[in-house]
């Protein structure tokens, strides 16, 4: 797929994807959605790739909303539409597989701000803002923000933010426990990667698995939270990294983790597969040259 409002690049096992969309302050209207979504697709399928990072072209914004010309003339009939589009979106963002962290280098509005929420980490820069400014254009959050947030800061401070529209800077966006660091702006991407490094070096399965942990055990009880725990755990018991990070572990070295998934994937690459397949769908014995 051609991109006209992102940009995507891999620096090693980190994806980074940038919306650059500068006319509209990187507002998120429907083909940059739909741009969006066929990274998260690239990003899950790809084994090599450990961590997505999100962030915005340019100084002032990070992504200023859902594109108010869009809402404008949305109807009855395709506003629900819409409304799942954007859902989908960070839904897809939460069931990567793998953490995504929000480096959030300008204003973070409306469904700029939702789509930060959806991810798994957020870093601010000293210079940005965030928001759900919604109430004032007689609309509210539709892109998951009235549940997020609330989650993520709790009720009364969620309703604060959502009834005043006010806008949060980075500190109170620290304290608030809605970022996570806050940086100077031209530190941002840097620290953003030296994090992200930090987090590819994990087992990725064992990682998959504390996301779906905490995602889906937050949405239930106790019991059932930690039911779905001891299931995930007993699941990262029996992987390949479980064996390779404790064998590190005693040997004193540093795991080579995830060598079943790209070993796997560089399977997937070779002729092998390839005449392994069509032998499949021919119906006859598959010739392999080793390559
Ligand atoms: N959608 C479409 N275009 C947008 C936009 C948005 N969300 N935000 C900014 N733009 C456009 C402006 O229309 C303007 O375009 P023109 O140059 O063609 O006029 C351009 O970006 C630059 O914006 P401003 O001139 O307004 O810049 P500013 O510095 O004066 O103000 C701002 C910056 C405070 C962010 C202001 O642009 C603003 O208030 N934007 C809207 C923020 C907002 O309300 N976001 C929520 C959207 S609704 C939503 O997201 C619903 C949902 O939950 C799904």
């Amino acid at each position: 797929m051609e991109f006209q409002n992102i940009r995507f690049q891999k620096k090693e096992n980190i994806g980074i994807l940038t919306v650059d969309r500068p006319k509209a302050l990187n507002a998120l209207n429907t083909q940059t959605i739909q741009e969006m979504c066929s990274v998260f697709k690239e990003v899950k399928m790809d084994d090599t790739l450990r961590l997505l990072i999100i962030t915005g072209a340019g100084e002032k914004a990070f992504i200023a909303g859902a594109d108010i010309g869009e809402i404008q003339e949305l109807t009855l009939k395709n506003g629900l539409e819409f409304l799942q589009a954007g859902h989908q979106m960070n839904r897809d963002i939460e069931g990567l597989g793998k953490p995504t962290i929000a480096a959030i280098n300008g204003l973070a509005l409306g469904g700029g701000c939702e789509l930060a929420l959806a991810c798994s980490l957020r870093i601010i820069s000293e210079k940005a803002k965030m928001g759900l400014p919604e109430l004032g254009l007689g609309v509210i959050p539709g892109y998951g923000g009235t549940q997020r947030l609330a989650r993520l800061i709790g009720k009364g401070r969620a309703l604060w933010y959502l009834l005043t529209g006010d806008m949060i800077d980075a500190p109170t966006a620290l304290e608030l426990g809605l970022a996570n660091m806050v940086t100077a702006p031209e530190e941002l991407m840097e620290k953003t990667l030296k994090l992200g490094k930090k987090i590819a070096s994990k087992g990725p399965f064992a990682v998959k698995m504390a996301l779906m942990a905490v995602n889906y055990g937050l949405e239930t009880n106790m019991e059932s939270g930690l039911a779905l725990e001891a299931a995930l755990t007993n699941l990262a018991l029996q992987s390949k990294d479980k064996e390779e990070g404790i064998a590190a572990f005693f040997e004193k070295r540093k795991p080579g983790l995830a060598l079943e998934a790209a070993l796997t994937n560089l399977a997937l690459q070779s002729k092998d597969k390839e005449e392994g397949i069509a032998a499949f769908f021919e119906k006859r014995k598959p010739e392999y040259k080793g390559e």
